[in-house]
């Protein structure tokens, strides 16, 4: 099935929301994912044979649901069916098992199965994670309006509503939420920058451009849950006197496009989204707006530019985009995940949300398990676990059953740590102590078969293909540092000392002379390779660790 037969039948099957959710309460529910992971390993082809089984046995009285994803991803095609005791699931589910597992169903012969997994949310993976902001996905029909307030959805919204502007902005400061973009800014100041600029245009941006490697979570939360970043999204337009809202979404995403879509016209056809919304005096529109494909395009600056259809080039700052966003008027510029943290807090209170995670680092972290990882996924823990206890827990090693020796974490700016950096608890400042960066929570697992001389000149090969140009030091600095690594990886013994020397003195002007952190971060995983990775490098291992500073901040 194509993606898009695949969406308009989830479009058809939830065409009228309020009669669907009467169904619902009929007839038993049959959940398969529509998320582009589980669609990748097939579960379009589960859908179409539950739909057809459906058929055959009107005697199920069941309904086919595409849900998101529980993140699970070894275990997709996941199956779910509703029972008295709640959702048991069934995977990896190959489309010949479908009618034993519904006709196994139907005679409550549950535990028999081998693919039954039991109830899906005792099981341990998914039962031992903090999931409040993907407490909903994969668990609702991503664009039943009904279904998303049937589980909890805009209440912070009515809460919101009841609430002055600064109340608001009050109790995203007190969740202690900071952009889960990378930056890691304390999202409720910079609200508050833009609440104190006087009355006029104000814009709310979501960027969810996610190009970082390894990273796939704002895709999941739109896919598997798109109003709760509506809602977040209206929230902080309420917040500070901003009545349009645009989603800067990757064109590399055409299933989030979609349901995207959907969810906003299911929205404003419920009254959520449009004029005079749950009959208050405030009106929030919101579009989709598609990039092209440029990495570069995620950075806030070259985001806005781009939106106003110009060339993505990153703008100098200040202005802050607070102060001076899209069309010269102030923006909030968010990412997904810090949008679709706000209801919670506004439903729960700022404490509530506060009261997780460690230091400064407040909240849960959508955690996504890449790479060489024989159990991949998403997994939402408060702050603080090791990274070492992470991958033990959750991924459970490498697929290959190879030892561990690298873990890039924080996308492809990132550094690639070591193993006795392992012990380090996911947190922005232990992250910062140590050289390396959070970022949008992706890591990336590597075996011991690894080269990381490869992968320290592919981070600046991948500088040379994403600067956006405007500054020297990246755009003429990536490509000098490609020739300073293969010269140091041809060079002998003698000639090696120099390149090094030059590969460092590069390093340093990237890091401490470009504009934005494109070109001022990729020295971070070249660094790291060096400096915890000589050997592949021909380097012995004082060599490297004398000869280099040590950078830590990221500009
Ligand atoms: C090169 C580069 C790429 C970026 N890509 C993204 C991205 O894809 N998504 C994102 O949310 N933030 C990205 N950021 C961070 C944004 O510039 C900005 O900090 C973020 O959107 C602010 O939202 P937050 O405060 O909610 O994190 C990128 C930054 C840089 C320097
Ligand atoms: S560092 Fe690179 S991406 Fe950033 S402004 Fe300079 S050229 Fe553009």
């Amino acid at each position: 099935m194509s993606p898009n037969q695949a969406t308009s039948s989830t479009n058809s099957s939830n065409s009228s929301n309020s009669s669907n959710s009467s169904k619902h309460l009929l007839s038993k529910r049959v959940y398969v994912s529509l998320d582009t992971t589980a669609r990748s390993k097939g579960s379009d082809l589960i859908a179409d044979q539950v739909s057809r089984q459906l058929k055959l046995q009107p005697e199920l009285a069941a309904t086919l649901v595409r849900n998101g994803s529980r993140g699970m991803f070894w275990l997709e095609p996941l199956l779910e069916v509703e029972t008295p005791q709640g959702r048991v699931a069934y995977g990896p589910v190959k489309p010949a098992d479908v009618s034993e597992i519904l006709n196994a169903q139907a005679f409550n012969d549950v535990t028999n199965h081998p693919l039954c997994l039991g109830l899906t949310e005792q099981i341990p993976w998914l039962k031992e994670q903090q999931r409040l902001t993907f407490a909903r996905v994969g668990v609702i029909d991503p664009i039943d309006v009904a279904d998303y307030q049937a589980n909890g959805g805009f209440v912070g919204l009515q809460q919101a509503l009841e609430k002055s502007p600064q109340q608001i902005v009050d109790q995203v400061k007190t969740s202690g939420l900071r952009g889960r973009g990378g930056a890691a800014f304390p999202t409720g100041i910079k609200w508050q920058t833009v609440l104190d600029e006087v009355p006029q245009q104000k814009y709310i941006v979501c960027n969810a451009d996610e190009g970082d490697s390894g990273t796939f979570a704002d895709r999941m939360l739109m896919e598997g849950d798109p109003f709760v970043l509506i809602e977040g999204m209206i929230i902080a337009g309420l917040a500070v006197g901003a009545n349009q809202g645009y989603i800067y979404l990757r064109s590399e995403y055409p299933q989030a496009h979609k349901i995207l879509n959907q969810a906003i016209a299911n929205a404003q056809a419920a009254g959520f989204v449009g004029d005079n919304i749950c009959g208050h005096d405030f009106n929030f529109n919101l579009e989709v707006r598609l990039g092209a494909g440029a990495y570069i395009c995620g950075e806030e600056t070259s985001l806005l530019e781009s939106l106003e259809g110009k060339r993505g080039l990153v703008r100098a700052k200040p202005p802050l985009p607070a102060i001076e966003g899209l069309f010269g008027r102030p923006t909030i510029v968010n990412n997904v995940i810090s949008l679709a943290s706000v209801p919670y807090i506004l439903s729960y209170g700022g404490e509530a949300y506060r009261d997780y995670g460690i230091g400064r680092s407040r909240g849960t972290l959508p955690i996504q398990l890449a790479g060489n990882v024989a159990q991949g996924g998403l997994v939402e823990l408060a702050f603080g676990i090791s990274l070492k206890e992470l991958i033990a827990r959750y991924g459970k090693g490498t697929k290959t059953k190879r030892p561990m020796r690298s873990i890039q974490v924080g996308g492809p700016l990132g550094a690639y740590l070591p193993q006795h950096q392992w012990d380090t608890p996911l947190d922005y400042e232990a992250f910062s102590a140590i050289g390396a960066v959070l970022g949008h929570g992706g890591i990336v697992i590597f075996d011991d078969s690894v080269d990381m001389a490869a992968q320290a000149r592919f981070a600046m090969e991948f500088c040379v293909a994403e600067s956006c140009g405007k500054c020297t030091p990246c755009r003429i600095g990536s490509t000098r540092g490609v020739e300073v690594i293969d010269k140091l990886l041809a060079a002998d013994d003698e000639q090696r000392p120099a390149h090094l020397e030059l590969l460092n003195d590069l390093c340093d002007t990237m890091e401490f002379g470009s504009l934005c952190a494109m070109g001022g971060m990729t020295p971070f995983p070249v660094r790291s390779a060096l400096k915890f990775f000589p050997s592949d490098f021909s380097l012995t291992d004082s060599q490297p660790a004398e000869q280099q500073p040590s950078s830590t901040e990221a500009p």
